[in-house]
């Protein structure tokens, strides 16, 4: 459970709202259990046909909760609330749309990669800031991204964490229609219901067949994991996070 992920059931409709807008909607070990348990109960639930992950206005998600990475560093390895979000997005069954508005940082942004359906607003951006903090690509985006996008966009989107502007997202195929802001969220649930009203078993078969089998994908998470575990504790990533937590105000 977590204050900060708010969970609706409507339509056959799962929402998943991260709602930690004081830290741009930065996510922690108790939003990642969450979130993970919520697909995971999605996908067991027949009630429930397809799941909309949202932000708040102008945060969809600011990425890992930095202080945790300064926490977890000490203990050496991802948590285990992070592997289990990052394989219950990748193994899943059923359709996720994304409603994303404003700051898509980290895993906010690989976590879309995910994702069947992704809106988003022209004033959002999306970076994935891993190489400068000291840190390497997660959530299966080495896989993913070069084949959504190409090797050279997503070397540098995921390695040079250069800033993607949201026609540079619509472009990279990371986002599937730009919605203005104050519709995004209604048009993403809108897909969704759309998505949830097909026939499941049909929708669950053509979904598994253009993902692919999905052991490839598990083995590149498991080598970014361990990648991930042991960079936490280098040195260039600690000063990073050390930067970082020293401009927080608490
Ligand atoms: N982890 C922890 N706290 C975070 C955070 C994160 N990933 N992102 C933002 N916050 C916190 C800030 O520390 C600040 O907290 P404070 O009010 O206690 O000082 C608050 O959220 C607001 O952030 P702020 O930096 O003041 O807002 P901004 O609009 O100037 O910048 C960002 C927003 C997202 C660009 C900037 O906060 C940032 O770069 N965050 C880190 C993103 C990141 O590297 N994520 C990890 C990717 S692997």
């Amino acid at each position: 459970m977590s204050a900060h992920i708010e969970i609706t059931v409507e339509d056959r409709v799962q929402t998943l709202r991260m709602n930690r807008p004081d830290k741009k909607n930065a996510i922690d070990r108790a939003m990642y259990a969450a979130m993970a348990e919520a697909l995971r109960r999605a996908d067991a639930d027949p009630e429930i046909r397809a799941t909309l992950i949202a932000g708040v206005p102008g945060a969809f998600s600011a990425g890992n909760d930095i202080a945790d990475f300064v926490a977890i560093a000490t203990a050496g390895q991802p948590t285990s609330e992070v592997t289990s979000f990052i394989e219950a997005l990748a193994t899943g069954t059923k359709p996720i749309v994304a409603a994303v508005d404003g700051l898509a940082i980290g895993i906010g942004t690989t976590m879309l990669m995910h994702c069947d359906i992704v809106l988003a607003s022209p004033r959002s951006v999306f970076r994935t800031p891993f190489l400068d903090l000291g840190l390497v690509p997660e959530a299966g985006s080495s896989l993913l991204g070069p084949r959504l996008m190409g090797v050279r966009r997503a070397y540098a989107l995921l390695v040079l964490g250069e800033v993607f502007d949201a026609d540079a997202a619509l472009d990279a195929d990371l986002v599937t229609r730009l919605v203005d802001a104050d519709a995004v969220e209604a048009e993403a649930f809108a897909a969704a219901k759309a998505l949830a009203s097909k026939p499941p078993e049909a929708l669950a078969i053509g979904r598994d067949l253009l993902r692919g089998p999905r052991e490839e994908l598990l083995e590149r998470i498991a080598v970014e994991l361990k990648h991930f575990g042991e960079r936490l504790t280098s040195a260039e990533a600690r000063a990073a996070f050390m930067a970082f937590m020293s401009k927080s105000k608490g």
